[in-house]
């Protein structure tokens, strides 16, 4: 191979990263991979959108099938969001061998399993890193940096838009709406926020997560959801009154039980770590029998932390097919781990 062709599904607020980060270390990943990695084709909605990438027009297309269809291209990077049409995507890139990368948690919450379980068949890599905690690796920590663990429990703060309005509304006495309109502007929330606000964004999130830590299957009907309106008038000052910090907090643990996942707003001890996590950073702890606890803390959202992860995924797919020998693909550790139903 000599080159590495890219179809990229979306253009927003994280494709547009995306493309900067390609474009911007071009010369670095040329290097670090031998081959130079492009940018084909680009699926937009609205052909007439001003942009702020500097991709060549001529790329971009409202035709999805264009890119699908189009065998010159080696990897799919999805992230156009949505749930059906995504997962169709994700579905036919794999079918005709296609690698596949997604920042979309939704999707991966939703059918992670049946899709991981294609990629596998398909002999395909279906990476994901961004659809948790933005630019924090906290997918391949739980892979491949904590494989060797068993993990009792996790606790963070996994949506950077709620955690943003909350840092907003306690810090500067912002409005709620107001805090709301702003991390809309930045970039951090979803197309439609309710998503954020209600907690299911980061419920789906904690099913990534939980799946991942104790190897299992959990679904978002698993997962006890309060979101922001559970806050009542007040609370915020309450809780500064008596040295308490209002966070959403995702919260999972496996005991000889079951599993058990929420996400709600909680008074959380000024002293404790997550209480000092502001804006739309992200925080994971992560407590395993041998490694005792570990915090991931960074960016959660926003267009070039979540490509930071998006690029990475890329690089691993990449790094992938260029090992391919002889028609055969030499497996990565990571591409091997499929998420199975405890007892399978
Ligand atoms: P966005 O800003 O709304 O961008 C979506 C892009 O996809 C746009 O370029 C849009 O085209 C295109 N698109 C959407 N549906 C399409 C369709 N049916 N046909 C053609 N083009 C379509 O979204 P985003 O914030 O980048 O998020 C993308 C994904 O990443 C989502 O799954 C999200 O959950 C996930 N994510 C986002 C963040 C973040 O901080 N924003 C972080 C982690 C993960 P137009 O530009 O023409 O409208
Ligand atoms: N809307 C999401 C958030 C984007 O605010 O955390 C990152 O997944």
């Amino acid at each position: 191979k000599n080159e590495i062709s890219i179809g990229l599904l979306g253009l927003g607020t994280v494709g547009t990263g995306v493309a900067k980060i390609l474009q911007q270390h071009q010369q670095d990943l040329h290097h670090k991979l031998g081959v130079p990695v492009t940018i084909k084709k680009v699926l937009v909605r609205n052909h007439n959108k001003e942009r702020l990438s500097s991709l060549d027009p001529n790329v971009f297309t409202t035709d999805i099938q264009e890119i699908l269809n189009d065998s010159s291209l080696d990897i799919i990077v999805e992230v156009m969001g949505g749930i059906d049409g995504a997962k169709k995507a994700i579905e036919e890139a794999l079918k005709s061998g296609k690698q596949v990368v997604t920042a979309n948690k939704d999707v991966m919450a939703e059918y992670g399993h049946e899709l991981l379980k294609l990629a596998d068949a398909e002999k395909c890599d279906l990476f994901y890193e961004a659809s948790v905690a933005g630019g924090i690796p906290i997918i391949r920590t739980l892979e491949d940096g904590l494989a060797s663990d068993r993990i009792s429990s996790l606790m963070g703060i996994v949506n950077g838009t709620t955690n943003f309005i909350l840092t907003k509304m306690k810090k500067e006495k912002m409005s709620y709406e107001d805090a709301l309109a702003e991390a809309t502007k930045l970039g951090y929330a979803e197309a439609d926020p309710s998503s954020d606000v209600d907690g299911v964004d980061a419920a789906r999130k904690m099913v990534i997560l939980s799946s991942l830590a104790y190897s299992t299957e959990v679904h978002l009907d698993d997962v006890l959801v309060r979101g922001m309106k559970e806050i009542q008038d007040g609370d915020l000052e309450m809780a500064e009154k008596f040295g308490y910090t209002m966070k959403m907090v995702g919260s999972s643990k496996k005991d000889e039980e079951g599993i058990e996942v929420s996400v709600e707003p909680i008074f959380l001890a000024n002293s404790h770590p997550l209480a000092s996590v502001n804006n739309e950073f992200n925080a994971v702890y992560i407590y395993g029998d041998a490694v005792g606890e570990t915090m991931l803390y960074g960016p959660g959202a926003g267009s070039l932390p979540t490509a930071t992860s998006v690029v990475s995924d890329i690089i691993a797919a990449c790094r992938n097919l260029l090992m391919e020998v002889n028609g055969k693909r030499m497996h990565s550790a990571q591409h091997e781990r499929v998420i199975k139903p405890e007892n399978s």
